[in-house]
């Protein structure tokens, strides 16, 4: 066959397609820059094109929104058709792994990666459902088929939960196998799952929720069900429940899903009574959550038993049993047991250990189950297509244990798509006899030892912490990675940190480098999740369970209890070290999903974030790898039938082998030597730009020649010089349409211009867009520096001066917080006295604001400068501050400097290496100063005895300093007063004289002629 007469699903879509929708395979981009690989996909997007291939790869791009094009038709479309031939779709993945698994007889895995929220559960679910309604089958596999659809939303209700990144997140890792026999009928199934994020059963940040199951029970389960689980209707009266705030989300139709949940139990076998256990555990969770513990006369934990009537009804376990359990604590010495008490911290940590154990396992029976509903036990040779869906890489604002787990497993899966693509590549090249040219690529092996390396990674330093014996905490811990992994150039905490660095982490931080971008990981948790301890008491308790699965759960677990059971992280690292295994030994196929924007909006292509998506998943690197040497690869058959039509030696046949053929027709076409190569079933073309001339030249034959006879075609095509004038045309067309739509660009600017202070019309939104980028690209460059900056800010064009002021707000909190982040502990506390010193001062005392740029420090006087034997003399009190003075006598005013040492207790006057007067702080009734500038100070003292020494006047060059840590050190905020014109004094019990102030042109102070003292300011 041959020209235009022969239908659509005879051409390769990926070249006809190219202009109308950017292009449906990224190999034939023009340049393999980000640019061009971005404005591909959005261009495609636009149009609610969500794939495209990068080769065999897909990449989809979430649409938020339900598509028109997985409908019956559709799958039938894609049905047994080559790759290539129609448009990108998930199906076509699905099914040309279907079909090499049949005619090749081996294994397949489709791994489907991609950050949390970007739709690998949903592509999934679409692969299964393709396999399930478009491979051959009969009534017994039926409902084999159906266990593995129902197995889904089951695994989802225990499994899955609501977080910031998406409503249907979910919390353990899927591997499934579907098998199919010889006949290519899907006879059975297989789950694997990984690490369940147990922690969320008892507890859920602001705006996430527990599993969806405990909500669907309490919304939709029957009014006799609850009843009988003495539950009530109302999530908000379950404290586990509620802690993220948003129990009850419209995204989320509980009370429906519970439906399909309970029918879907009934498809996979699981039988009444086991349904009955199953409510029973979810129940006794959320019962086990409301229990509350209250101190006993001697401060111990005392549960509060009425809440506890119902979980333990539900577990069936011994009342007495469990308030124990969850009390105290068994402790084995030598023969003996001992009961030691529990604080009530240790009761809830209890009390959350447990419900968290029941829930992981009670998920863990419920995948066996499913397992053994959808196994074949038929032993005849079958091969398998695995599913991975796995979480994907998260980053929240503060990540624990699970991100880091989350992370690792992601990790290891790029490793593993690292080594797979490479080697796939390199396999091609040496099955066709052409030879290898390297790719530079981040190799991210490097992160996976640094989390995983025997002895040295922070997983083996994790379990040593966990089991050395002492006081191990997660901060000790975080001291052992700073030890060992110092310099990594991937690993980062505060006090390895440079100073820039150092503010963006807390002290408590470790931050890893992953391939897909920095995380800063919170240390605190890690200990206890990766221990995963549950009391040995509580354990034995529920091997008694009258709840058959409980008893189960617990008692599988009890069988090896005397060996200390493997931390979870390691448990972890092996099971991804075996599913790695399961992995290589099968052939890969790969759905790469992008997340479109944050918001779970429809439409919205948000560039940065799927940028940045498109780099960590190294898809750039991937299509380097792709076309490394050459961009593209067709059979020779292939290639020969779509480009016959134009060399006379080809057309309408060509009677000897295909790959000569090629030859004389690339020959004639005019191929430069180094542009192709000729492999053993296939041609490599190097360049799109080459395989584009050669189709622009096809199309446009067949365009120009449209209804004409083969025979006339035949006729045009013979002539080499016809299709050189047809490239030529071509190109010409090409440079008219560039120039015509600069054209138009210059003159929408100027009438923007012109139009640009009226409201927006399509004559000025452009020009608008441009202003408002413009000022957004000068505002980044002119940005304040620092907090106290106020002045600077580039001030806004009409259209933005909202935008500018919110931006200009959000802009200095952020300094504001650096700012606070920079602050040392130090600091903080000289800020806390200053605090002090301006709710004594502010606004009373004239020198009070050229003193608050002054820093305070510890002391004026060092403890070298005190007298030694002074020291003797107050040797039984600590010295918390000292100061030099000058004091006035009372007698006459005469003046002499003085130290002043303040003690817990008192205040010394001190002169070389005498006391001169000891004030106890319980005998200082008031503090006195002007409201000028001076510096001088009263104590008033209060004396009985006119032997005693009167009130002290003296002057301190470091007024608000002294006074402050004095009121502080005295608790004497209060007795403080800024006095205006004189301030009394009594210079002996009975004696009174004054201080009295005033301006002048020249500070003074001398004894005036009424007998006062006189200062001046
Ligand atoms: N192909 C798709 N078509 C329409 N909506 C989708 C598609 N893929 C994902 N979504 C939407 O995105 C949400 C998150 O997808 P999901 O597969 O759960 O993400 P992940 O498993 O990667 O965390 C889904 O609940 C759905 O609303
Ligand atoms: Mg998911």
């Amino acid at each position: 066959g041959g020209g235009g007469t022969e239908g659509f699903l005879d051409m390769e879509g990926a070249l006809t397609a190219r202009d109308r929708v950017g292009i449906q395979d990224f190999v034939l981009l023009d340049e393999t820059t980000e640019a061009a690989f971005l404005s591909n996909l959005k261009k495609r997007f636009s149009k609610d094109l969500i794939y495209t291939y990068i080769g065999t790869l897909l990449v989809s791009v979430n649409p938020y929104k339900e598509l028109d094009i997985y409908s019956q038709k559709q799958m039938d479309l894609y049905m047994g058709v080559n790759f290539f031939e129609l448009p990108p779709h998930i199906y076509a993945l699905a099914d040309n792994a279907y079909h090499t698994m049949l005619t090749e007889f081996n294994n397949h895995f489709i791994l489907i990666s991609g950050e949390s929220g970007a739709g690998k559960t949903e592509a999934s679910k679409k692969i299964l459902q393709y396999y399930a309604v478009s491979c051959p089958s009969t009534t017994l596999l039926n409902t084999v088929r159906d266990k593995m659809l129902m197995s889904n939303p089951v695994l989802e209700a225990f499994g899955n939960a609501k977080t910031l990144k998406n409503d249907n997140s979910s919390r353990f890792g899927k591997y499934m196998d579907i098998q199919f026999d010889s006949q290519g009928d899907a006879v059975g199934g297989h789950v694997l799952n990984y690490l369940l994020e147990k922690s969320r059963v008892v507890h859920q940040n602001h705006g996430e929720r527990n599993f969806h199951i405990f909500y669907q029970l309490v919304e939709g389960g029957e009014d006799d069900l609850l009843h009988q689980l003495g539950l009530e209707r109302d999530c908000q009266h379950y404290n586990y429940l509620t802690q993220g705030e948003c129990a009850i989300v419209s995204s989320i139709n509980d009370k429906n899903d519970w439906k399909t949940v309970k029918n879907a139990l009934q498809v996979i076998d699981i039988d009444e009574i086991n349904t009955n256990h199953l409510f029973g555990i979810v129940a006794s969770v959320l019962h086990l959550g409301n229990i509350q513990f209250a101190a006993d006369s001697k401060g111990q934990p005392k549960e509060k038993l009425a809440q506890c009537y119902f979980s333990l009804q539900l577990l069936g376990v011994d009342a007495h049993s469990l308030q124990e359990g969850l009390t105290y604590r068994k402790i084995e010495a030598k023969k003996d047991q001992v009961l030691s008490p529990f604080t009530i911290d240790h009761a809830i940590y209890a009390r959350d250990a447990l419900a968290k154990a029941i829930y992981g396992h009670t998920f863990t029976w419920l995948v066996n189950r499913i397992n053994e509903s959808m196994e074949n036990k038929d032993s005849s040779r079958k091969t398998v297509i695995g599913l991975l869906d796995i979480y994907g890489f998260e980053v929240f604002y503060v990540n624990s244990f699970e991100q880091f787990c989350i992370n690792y497993c992601n990790e290891k899966l790029q490793q593993l798509f690292i080594q797979l693509t490479l080697k796939a590549e390199q396999e091609e090249y040496e099955a066709e006899d052409i030879e290898w040219e390297p790719v530079q690529f981040f190799n991210n092996k490097i992160i996976c030892d640094l989390v995983e390396e025997k002895h040295r990674g922070i997983i083996s330093i994790l379990d040593e912490e966990c089991l050395r014996p002492g006081d191990a905490t997660d901060l000790t811990f975080l001291e052992r990675l700073e030890d060992k992994m110092g310099n990594h150039p991937h690993f980062v905490t505060h006090k390895l940190a440079d100073k820039m660095t150092r503010k963006t982490l807390e002290r408590g931080d470790f931050r890893l480098l992953h391939y897909a971008g920095e995380v800063t990981y919170c240390v605190v948790g890690f200990l206890d999740k990766n221990n995963d301890l549950l009391y040995r008491n509580i354990k034995d308790l529920m091997c008694q369970s009258k709840n058959a699965i409980v008893k189960e759960c617990f008692f599988t677990m009890d069988l090896d209890s005397r060996r200390r059971p493997e931390t979870v992280a390691t448990q972890f690292k092996s099971s991804l070290l075996k599913l790695t295994e399961i992995l290589m030994a099968k052939e890969a196929w790969y759905i790469r999903c992008l997340k479109s924007n944050e918001s779970k909006q429809s439409g919205h292509f948000d560039e940065a974030l799927i940028r940045h998506q498109v780099k960590y998943l190294g898809l750039m690197e991937h299509l380097r790898v792709r076309r490394a040497g050459f961009a593209y690869r067709r059979k020779y058959e292939v290639f020969l039938k779509r480009y016959k039509p134009l060399c006379p030696a080809t057309w309408p046949h060509w009677r000897g082998l295909p790959a000569d053929g090629v030859e004389v027709l690339v020959q004639h076409l005019g191929y430069l030597p180094n542009e192709y190569k000729m492999g053993r079933t296939k041609i490599f073309i190097r360049h799109p730009r080459t395989l584009y001339a050669t189709e622009d030249a096809y199309e446009r034959c067949k365009h120009e020649l449209g209804n004409y006879s083969p025979s006339i075609i035949f006729f045009f095509t013979s002539s080499a010089t016809k299709i050189e004038t047809c490239w030529r045309g071509v190109q010409a067309r090409k440079e008219r349409e560039r120039r015509a739509w600069a054209v138009k660009v210059i003159k929408q600017f100027i009438k923007g211009y012109m139009t640009r202070g009226q409201a927006k019309t399509t004559d000025n939104s452009e020009y608008l867009a441009f202003v408002r980028q413009n000022y957004l690209n000068r505002l980044k460059e002119n940005l304040p520096k620092t907090v106290l900056d106020k002045t600077t800010w580039l001030s806004p064009p009409p259209v933005l001066v909202e935008t500018s002021e919110i931006l200009r707000k959000l802009h200095y909190r952020l300094m504001v917080r650096k700012y606070v982040r920079g602050i040392t502990p130090q600091k903080k506390a000289e800020f806390q006295l200053k605090l002090i010193t301006s709710s004594i001062f502010k606004g009373k005392k004239d020198s009070y604001p050229q003193s608050v740029a002054q820093p305070f420090i510890d002391t004026r006087i060092s403890e070298q400068d005190i007298n030694m034997r002074v020291l003797q003399m107050i040797r039984n009190e600590h010295i918390k501050y000292s100061v030099p003075i000058i004091k006035y006598h009372r007698n006459g005013f005469k003046p002499s400097p003085r130290q002043l040492i303040l003690t817990q207790t008192a205040a010394y006057v001190i002169e070389e290496v005498k006391i001169k007067q000891r004030v106890l702080y319980t005998s200082l009734k008031g503090i006195s100063v002007s409201n000028l500038t001076d510096n001088m100070i009263v104590f008033h003292i209060t004396c009985e005895d006119p032997k005693q020494k009167g009130d002290l006047v003296m002057q301190c060059d470091h007024l608000f300093e002294f006074l402050t840590k004095l009121s502080v050190i005295a608790n004497k905020q209060n007795v403080i007063k800024v006095v205006q014109g004189s301030i009394k004094i009594e210079i002996q019990a009975g004696k009174e004289s004054a201080v009295d102030f005033s301006t002048g042109p020249e500070p003074m102070v001398y004894k005036a002629k009424n007998g006062h003292l006189m200062v001046v300011s």
